[in-house]
């Protein structure tokens, strides 16, 4: 697939069919990720991949619970209706793990270290783009809370779980929400 037609064509899936993916597939998607850039090539990511039907719930649980609490702070309607089942059915989830350590020279900075999530974030969406290409669809996927996800995943205090990107094949294609035109967030400095 031409690369311009994977960036514009790859969309949010939230319902998923529950057939399995085979493990040359999810090579391949990690390989993809693997070759984002990072600060100084500290390659700051590591992935997590579940496929653990009771795992799943456990993060399913906690989906649930964040969205409840985003619902009651917010009040946004959108939350009520947002079901998260796709945690449940998506046949495999990747969890993107980052280190803050390895974060070039941004580390020493006052605001701290931003560069390893910049580079994981490279890495989700190469894995976004290589699951589209390979006829995949994926959801890029953070309401939960970091402490409890490393409790459910075994995650290290000083790694920081960032995403967990769901992966399958979808149940139905998505409609594509509009994106504003590029003019209108471009100054040119000539
Ligand atoms: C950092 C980040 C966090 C996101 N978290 C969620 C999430 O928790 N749940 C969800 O359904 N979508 C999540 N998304 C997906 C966005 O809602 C989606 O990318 C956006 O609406 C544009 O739609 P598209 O991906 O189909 O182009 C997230 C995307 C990003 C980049």
């Amino acid at each position: 697939m031409d690369l311009f037609t994977a960036i514009k064509g790859r969309r949010s899936c939230r319902n998923f069919l529950p057939e399995p993916i085979d493990q040359a597939t999810i090579e391949k998607l990690l390989e993809a990720a693997t070759w984002a850039p990072s600060p100084l090539n500290t390659q700051p990511w590591e992935f997590i991949v579940i496929t653990n039907p009771e795992v799943k719930e456990k993060i399913f649980s906690e989906g649930e619970r964040c969205r409840k609490w985003a619902l009651e702070k917010t009040g946004w309607k959108w939350l009520g209706a947002y079901s998260i089942d796709f945690l449940k059915i998506a046949p495999v989830i990747i969890a993107v793990i980052g280190d803050p350590k390895k974060s070039g020279v941004d580390m020493f900075t006052e605001e701290g270290p931003m560069g390893y999530q910049a580079a994981c974030a490279a890495a989700i969406q190469n894995m976004h783009l290589a699951a589209h290409s390979l006829g995949l669809s994926s959801l890029w996927f953070t309401l939960f809370d970091k402490k409890v996800l490393r409790e459910i995943l075994g995650i290290a205090f000083e790694k920081m779980p960032l995403a967990l990107v769901c992966i399958g094949k979808p149940e139905s294609s998505s409609a594509s929400p509009p994106r504003k035109d590029y003019k209108e967030k471009t100054t040119y400095l000539y």
